[in-house]
């Protein structure tokens, strides 16, 4: 029975970040780095994988644990003496069953599992080479180890930036991004002998690629330069995350997502087949969108449910919310955590919902502020209405019946009922339940004054004349 592991070395700070956050738990496209290749090792087929923690190793264990549950173990590098030493401190938690290890670095998010799966295939086909590895070309190798052949085309040894040591070295463009896959027999016996005597004073794992060329062959697998980028500072995190978005687009349209521009969808968001996307369009976290919703340009959901066929109009923000069938939303709606907009509803322009139940039908168009209520099936809130929830101590709910009509710049002073088909005339303070069918209107009744507008003028114009004489300006000033 063979057995394949994974080590993903994942300790390091990385200093080039200048950051508080450990490297590997910087976000790219909504997980941190070192999701990536922990997740790329397990569809590869890797039975278990051990990351190797150091910095912040509390947190990073933390993650680990919540995103990959029973499937990663982690081991500790106390102090960070390299990458070598990074992989000896996984050797002892390994399975004893693993006849073959991939290691990987924790700062490579761009990975391709089949890649992973090429350089094992590589090392199953190659007889006696004890390791394989991938290698790419890239225009500007600067900061990855070189990949050194000799006469006869066979990798001899992976030289590090900063120990290259003549202008033959420093034109090889063929890179180390990172990606081996070694016999764990051999990787344990040449691991143990490492020795720091190099620039950085360090041990590298690159060593045991020499090691593997000096016995039995190091095998260089060519993959697309793209994949691999490894990233050590913040412009290099940047760039793998316009790669990541990229290619999460370029996957949903080919699952027949319609894509308008540059939406940024995260990792792990799910947007169903003829769904659309409009430009810069933000999708994090849990969201998912179904068959035929629209989520127009500018639109931020997060942890959102957006049923089938609803409407997003522009620049809406949804977070922890779910958006019923053939509902529409916004343009600049904000649906705030536990909002549940029902079927065919309609949330329109800066209208603010907080945990508030909007049933099927139900409509509340212009400005208003819905907080801890529930709006009945087919009832209407006028523009202007603001469910009154808090009273500098507690919430309170608004409850509003079946096909109820709020009219415009209403205050609806919680806890309130409005009862089934009720009627609250605009401008009126509710602060008592309203009964089913009823009229609520609190409002002083108008009066109209025949002609007055004109003696007010006159009485208002003269008060300001006599003001200007006191201060002593001078007329038609
Ligand atoms: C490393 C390779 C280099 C390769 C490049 C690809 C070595 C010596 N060099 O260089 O050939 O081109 O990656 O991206 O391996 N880490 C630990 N413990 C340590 C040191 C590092 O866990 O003591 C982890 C880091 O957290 C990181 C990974 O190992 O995830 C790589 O370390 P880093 O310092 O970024 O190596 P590079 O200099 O990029
Ligand atoms: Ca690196």
């Amino acid at each position: 029975m063979t057995h394949l592991a994974a080590i993903v070395l994942a300790a390091g700070q990385g200093t080039r970040m200048k950051s508080a956050l450990p490297k590997v738990l910087h976000p790219v496209a909504g997980r941190p780095l070192v999701h990536y290749p922990v997740a790329a090792a397990l569809e590869a087929g890797a039975e278990e994988v051990v990351v190797v923690v150091g910095h912040g190793a509390e947190r990073v264990t933390a993650y680990l644990a919540d995103a990959f549950a029973g499937r990663v173990k982690t081991a500790l590098q106390a102090e960070q003496l390299g990458t070598g030493h990074a992989a000896q401190m996984a050797m002892p938690v390994l399975d004893a069953a693993a006849d073959r290890v991939l290691l990987l670095y924790g700062d490579t998010p761009l990975l391709h599992a089949s890649d992973l799966r090429a350089v094992v295939r590589a090392l199953d086909d190659a007889g006696d080479a004890p390791l394989a590895m991938l290698t790419c070309v890239v225009d500007d190798a600067t900061g990855y180890g070189r990949v050194l052949r000799d006469a006869g085309g066979r990798v001899v040894a992976i030289r590090e930036h900063k120990d290259l040591q003549s202008d033959d070295e420093r034109a090889v463009r063929e890179i180390n991004p990172g990606m081996y896959a070694v016999r764990t027999a051999f990787l344990r016996r040449e691991l143990a002998a490492l020795r720091a005597d190099n620039a950085q004073a360090e041990l590298y794992l690159t060593d045991v690629v020499a090691a593997a060329g000096r016995s039995g062959g190091a095998l260089g697998v060519r993959a697309d330069a793209t994949t691999l980028a490894g990233v050590n500072d913040r412009a290099q995190l940047a760039d793998a995350e316009r790669s990541m978005y990229r290619r999460i687009r370029e996957r949903l349209g080919r699952a027949g997502v319609t894509v308008h521009g540059e939406p940024l969808v995260d990792d792990g968001v799910e947007v169903a087949p003829d769904a659309t996307l409009g430009h810069g369009a933000v999708l994090r976290g849990r969201t998912r969108v179904a068959a035929g919703a629209t989520v127009d340009a500018g639109c931020v959901l997060t942890d959102a449910t957006i049923d089938a066929g609803a409407v997003l109009k522009p620049y809406s923000v949804v977070t922890d919310s779910r958006v019923g069938e053939g509902a529409q939303i916004g343009p600049f709606a904000h649906l705030r955590p536990g909002s549940d907009v029902g079927d065919g509803a309609h949330v329109g322009n800066f209208v603010e919902t907080k945990n508030t139940v909007l049933r099927a039908g139900a409509k509340a168009n212009h400005l208003a502020y819905l907080g801890d209520g529930d709006v009945g099936e087919g009832a209407n809130v006028g523009a202007g209405t603001i469910f009154c929830n808090y009273d500098g101590f507690q919430k309170h709910r608004t409850v509003i019946g079946a096909r109820a009509f709020i009219g415009s710049d209403s205050q609806l002073v919680a806890p309130v009922t409005i009862g089934v088909g009720a009627y609250v005339a605009t401008g009126t303070t509710v602060t008592q339940d309203v009964p089913d069918g009823a009229l609520a209107l609190a409002r002083t009744a108008q009066q109209n004054k025949l002609g007055y507008a004109d003696r007010l003028r006159g009485r208002l114009e003269a008060a300001a004349r006599a003001a200007k004489a006191a201060r002593g300006d001078k007329p038609g000033k």
